[in-house]
């Protein structure tokens, strides 16, 4: 979490730097703050408070100077206040960084720090870092760096800021994202790419370990023990517009609207040229390959999981190799039981989660092969795992996810049935059958897409209410947990999702007169018992709105409102399902009132345990 940005050039530094941050923001809003060096003083401006609080700070009297670092906090140590915003300084005010990530063994160096006289001013891990920059400062900048790199543990992503040396920025990274961007006469840092993608498409992604020294004219990358690195060049392919709202009013609606496309993108470079079949160059795999992986196990955090969910039906049902699924931050405690016949497949849309990096790295450690299901190109876990496959949704900016769920779905789905073609699994008609259906969803969606005005009405009237359930079966209660799980990150409502078939187990007592229950009946081979499920509820005077597919005319006589979405198989249905669930969670949240994009507490990408 938190977003950090570097300039350096001839241009002014705080447009940049406050344009990359305003990019930047999904990664943390608590606080935010800029330093710039003006020729002779460095001014650092911070303040409590979303990006909006700094700039009006600024406005009018806007830092002069064409080197400068930014940053916008999600709090880790320390509340969010003023003083623990960053950029931190040393004693002497010669140094100054801004950080992404925790340094764990802070406690002890802030000791001996304070010992040898250093004044901190805030409460977060952070400022060790700049006072044991100017503890160790030997009059040369790049190896007083690595002698705190030495120094230090933990997880970060740095860029390190001095008077004494104003033609440069020095920036590493470990276990946090770190992107330079190469522009003329000028050079710029980030967290991510949105942040520079208005001022150069060349980048490079740097990798753990890896230490920059960023001047205007020049860039030198080297490694570890100090060797310059060839580094290569990134050329980004979508352009600034991709991380613009485009006209919606939050990310999160015009991600939504983006589904048909980010499907149809994550579809078409995969199917062979007449359609008939999966085509993944990504992959080198074969039969022998296949023969020797006896399970699967799925590994993801929040949406990813439960796209893994979805995963784990996939690959049972379609290739029937068995899968377990993890929760990533539980994986590493529970002891696992991988080993090399162990296909690891790890979910992340960012790529960058910390818990689900930590797990990927386990499964190799014992031994598994690893395959990575991810939306950042060159991210840590794309990095970290032995073979890729990206989703091509574009990128994701609001907090929540909803285009990366609905192309993780599809790539499951796509790598199942190549995986049931090279196994035999399932029959070359029934592959075909499904890969025309898989064709048919972008169109689909954006059918489903059409319909909206319903759910506005069902979020109006159905939103103020303080706990909602969300039940199906199979791969229904799977859609459900997704559901369930958008409408409490952004509308704050308390909301469950259960398998319709354990209500009666414990939470039917929870269902009383007038609680809303979102019940999905898509899933043909277990219709008549959901139906007998959402019978339950309604003999409990619950209000329901039931999801079906067109051409169902069952559901509507025991439900008082029905959803439909366009009939296709029944294992790609959550792709079309999901999406009224997203709609729902959003006009219930702007109901509320609530900030859609930036939901409290949360931020797009979870870098921290
Ligand atoms: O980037 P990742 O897919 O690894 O992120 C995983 C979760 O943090 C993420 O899906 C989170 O649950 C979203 N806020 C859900 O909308």
């Amino acid at each position: 979490m938190c977003g950090i940005v570097g300039y350096i050039g001839k241009g002014q530094a705080a447009p940049f730097l406050l344009d990359g941050l305003n990019k930047l923001e999904y990664r943390g809003y608590d606080s935010a703050g800029i330093a710039v060096y003006d020729g002779n003083n460095i001014r650092v401006e911070k303040t409590v408070g979303r990006l909006a609080a700094l700039q009006e700070k600024v406005a009018g009297n806007m830092p002069q100077g064409s080197l400068g670092i930014g940053h916008t906090r999600w709090a880790t140590h320390g509340r969010p206040s003023d003083r623990n915003a960053h950029p931190h300084t040393d004693c002497s005010g010669d140094f100054v960084i801004v950080h992404n990530g925790i340094i764990e063994n802070y406690l002890s160096l802030k000791e001996t720090l304070i010992e040898k006289g250093h004044i901190f001013k805030s409460e977060t891990d952070t400022e060790v870092v700049v006072h044991l920059l100017e503890e160790v400062y030997n009059g040369d900048f790049e190896s007083s760096v690595r002698e705190v790199l030495r120094q230090i543990e933990g997880s970060y992503a740095l860029v390190f800021m001095s008077k004494k040396h104003p033609d440069r920025l020095i920036c590493t990274k470990q276990d946090n994202p770190l992107v330079i961007g190469l522009g003329n006469g000028e050079n710029f840092i980030a967290s991510d790419i949105p942040a520079i993608i208005a001022r150069t498409r060349k980048t490079y992604i740097v990798a753990d370990g890896e230490l920059a020294i960023v001047k205007g004219d020049s860039i030198t990358v080297k490694d570890r023990a100090g060797n310059v690195i060839d580094k290569e060049i990134f050329e980004v392919t979508w352009n600034a517009e991709a991380a613009e709202k485009g006209g919606y009013e939050h990310f999160m609606l015009k991600e939504i609207h983006e589904q048909p496309k980010a499907v149809r993108d994550t579809i078409s470079p995969r199917l062979s040229k007449d359609g008939s079949s999966i085509v993944m160059d990504e992959l080198k795999w074969d039969a022998s390959f296949l023969n020797n992986i006896h399970k699967v196990t799925i590994v993801a955090c929040g949406t990813a999981y439960n796209a893994g969910l979805v995963g784990k039906y996939y690959i049972e049902k379609l290739v029937r190799i068995p899968v377990e699924i993890d929760i990533a931050s539980e994986f590493r405690y529970r002891d696992p039981i991988v080993d090399d016949h162990t296909l690891m497949l790890v979910l992340s849309q960012s790529g960058e989660t910390s818990d689900t990096l930590a797990a990927l790295k386990e499964a190799k450690r014992l031994g598994a092969k690893t395959l990575a299901i991810t939306n950042v190109v060159g991210s840590s876990i794309a990095r970290e795992a032995a073979q890729v496959l990206y989703t091509w949704a574009g990128p994701e900016i609001a907090v929540a996810s909803t285009k990366a769920y609905t192309t993780q779905l599809i790539l499951l789905f796509m790598l199942s049935l190549y995986m049931a073609g090279i196994k035999g699994a399932q029959s070359k008609e029934r592959i075909a059958e499904l890969i025309a259906a898989l064709e048919k969803v972008p169109g689909e969606i954006s059918e489903t897409l059409e319909d909206v005005e319903p759910i506005k009405t069902f979020a109006k009237q159905y939103g103020f209410n303080e706990d909602v359930f969300y039940i199906g079966r199979s791969l229904d209660y799977h859609v459900s947990i997704e559901g369930a799980l958008k409408l409490k990150e952004i509308s704050y409502i308390h909301a469950e999702a259960y398998a319709a078939g354990e209500l009666k187990h414990g939470t039917l007592a929870l269902i009383v007169k007038g609680v809303p229950v979102i019940a999905l009946a898509t899933q043909t081979d277990v219709y008549e018992k959901t139906l007998s499920n959402i019978k339950e509820v309604k003999a409990r005077d619950a209000v329901v709105i039931g999801i079906a597919a067109k051409g169902d005319t069952e559901l509507e006589k025991y439900v008082d409102h029905v959803i439909k979405v366009p009939a296709t198989d029944t294992l790609l249905i959550p792709v079309l399902t999901v999406v009224p669930l997203q709609l729902l969670a959003y006009y219930a949240a702007i109901t509320r009132g609530a900030d859609v994009d930036k939901p409290r507490n949360l931020a797009k990408s979870v870098t921290v345990e």
